[in-house]
This record gives C-alpha cells, sequence and structure tokens, in this order.
C-alpha cells in the first residue's frame, strides 16, 4: 500500500536522518510534553525538568534505541507487522504501554523531522511519514487488538 514516490520521500528523508541526535530528542520531547510518558522509565534518573531529560544519557541512549528500531520499518515498508511482532509483545504484555503513547511518539518523531530538515519535509514528505509512523504505532498495538 505504499506508492513508489511514498517509498522515495521516506528513503530520502531517511537516508539523511542522524538517529542518534534525533532519536536523543524524540524521546526527550516525548517525556516533556506528555509527562505521563516519564512513568515507564522511572529507572532512567533524573527527569525533574526539560534540561534534565534533553541532558539524561540513558534517555539519550533509549531514544537512538527506538529510532533506530524505527529503521528496521522503513528498510521492511511492506512488512511492518511482522518487524514488530516481538516489540508488539514487550510493549503490550510486558511493559503495559497504553498503545495511545505509540501514536504520541510518531507525532514527536514527525515535529522532529519538520525541525530539522524545515523546507525539505514537504507536505508531501509529511503526508508519507504520518502515514509510516501511523502503521509502526498501529502494529506496536497489534498484541492488544
Ligand atoms: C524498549 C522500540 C515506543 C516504552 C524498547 C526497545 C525498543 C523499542 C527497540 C528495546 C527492546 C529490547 O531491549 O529488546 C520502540 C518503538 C516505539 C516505542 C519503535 C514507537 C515508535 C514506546 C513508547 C513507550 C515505550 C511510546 C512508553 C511511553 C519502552 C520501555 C522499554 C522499551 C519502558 C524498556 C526500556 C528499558 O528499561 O530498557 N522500545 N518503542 N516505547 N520501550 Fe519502546
Amino acid at each position: 500500500h505504499w506508492s513508489a514516490e511514498e517509498k522515495q520521500l521516506i528513503a530520502s528523508i531517511w537516508s539523511k536522518v542522524n538517529v542518534e541526535e534525533c532519536g536523543a530528542e524524540a524521546l526527550a520531547r516525548l517525556l516533556i510534553v506528555y509527562p505521563w510518558t516519564q512513568r515507564f522509565f522511572a529507572s532512567f534518573g533524573n527527569l525533574s525538568s526539560p534540561t534534565a531529560i534533553l541532558g539524561n544519557p540513558k534517555v539519550r541512549a533509549h531514544g537512538r534505541k527506538v529510532l533506530t528500531s524505527f529503521g528496521e520499518a522503513v528498510k521492511n515498508l511492506d512488512n511492518i507487522k511482522a518487524t514488530y511482532s516481538k516489540l508488539s509483545e514487550l510493549h503490550c504484555e510486558k511493559l503495559h504501554v497504553d498503545p495511545e503513547n505509540f501514536r504520541l511518539l510518531g507525532d514527536i518523531l514527525i515535529i522532529v523531522l519538520a525541525s530539522h530538515f524545515a523546507r525539505d519535509f514537504t507536505p508531501a514528505c509529511q503526508f508519507a511519514w504520518q502515514k509510516l509512523v501511523n502503521v509502526v504505532a498501529h502494529a506496536l498495538a497489534r498484541k492488544y487488538h
């Protein structure tokens, strides 16, 4: 269900993404903008202010891990459900993350990409990426369905 243009738009942005930087920023923004998500990361230490969250090495490392995992979706656009089957189990059955939070993180990632790539993140690009984050959120929530 991906057009050739959508695939190209996703790949062209992804090839320019700094996974470490954007991953860290996306997870930090999630924890700052939606503070209830901090509950899942109680073991990460100091999350007491935006500055603390942005400078927290565990947040940075985990953000990188999450965005690296997002890269698997980019590489397997036609097979996202299977790609995230194990991660869905982890997030749903072990961590009990409310699936609404997958959507929030996806939307945050869009904002991070828009702020990093500015005019290159065209409306057509945004459309393709929004579709991608929705499919990823749906795949991660699969074990709840
Ligand atoms: C762990 C990916 C969203 C909470 C992980 C791991 C990956 C991952 C790859 C590591 C799994 C492992 O160690 O085997 C993703 C992706 C997401 C996403 C691709 C969405 C696009 C979320 C959200 C939350 C969350 C929204 C909570 C608000 C956690 C927690 C862990 C985890 C608590 C375990 C952290 C630890 O203690 O090491 N996730 N995640 N994830 N995720 Fe997610």
